[in-house]
């Protein structure tokens, strides 16, 4: 039996025979769905395409529910959450870590810009007097995005390019 890591905790993911079988594991929050698990389940669905020997996948759960909706509070601490780690490999400053202080970590949006800000972005972004960019640590990655990175650590001066972002916003979210 194969396993694939899905990036959370709350999924797993095995491969019997010609099937995939992802079971969602948060039976504690009765298996509602992260933004992580979201994007968990659609690494699944990429993997099952992509491989000639799986025929079809079976979504199962544990606990009594199988899976009621999305996470509708702030738990989402499972795994990728902002939009910063899908920059890996990507040359962008993030000197703050991903607090929402430095705005190094600013993008301009080409496709898929959310309508909603964290509190903590919009405040960030008025006190610099930016305009026309978003700051990628504040981004929830739950749809597909295209933006152009605007701080590289390439030509900056500096030693690196920040610390490491969580994997979730920081501060804890309140979004306007
Ligand atoms: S504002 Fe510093 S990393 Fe986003």
């Amino acid at each position: 039996m194969t396993s694939f890591d899905l990036g959370t905790p709350h999924l797993q993911m095995e491969q019997r025979g010609p099937l995939a079988y992802i079971t969602v594991n948060r039976p504690d929050a009765r298996n509602a769905l992260t933004t992580a698990m979201y994007f968990g389940i659609k690494l699944a669905c990429d993997r099952v395409n992509a491989d000639p020997d799986l025929y079809g996948m079976v979504i199962t759960g544990t606990g009594d529910v199988f899976i009621p909706g999305g996470e509708m509070s702030s738990r989402h601490t499972d795994g990728t959450f902002g939009i910063e780690p899908y920059l890996g490999g990507v040359d962008i400053l993030h000197a703050c870590g991903g607090n929402a202080r430095c705005t190094t970590c600013r993008v301009e949006f080409i496709d898929g810009e959310p309508a909603r800000h964290t509190v903590a972005e919009r405040e960030r972004l008025a006190f610099k007097g930016l305009s026309g960019v978003r700051l990628s640590c504040q981004i929830v990655c739950d749809h597909d995005m295209a933006v152009r990175a605007i701080s590289r650590l390439a030509g900056s001066g500096r030693p690196d390019s920040g610390p490491k972002p969580q994997p979730f916003v920081e501060p804890p979210p309140e979004f306007v």
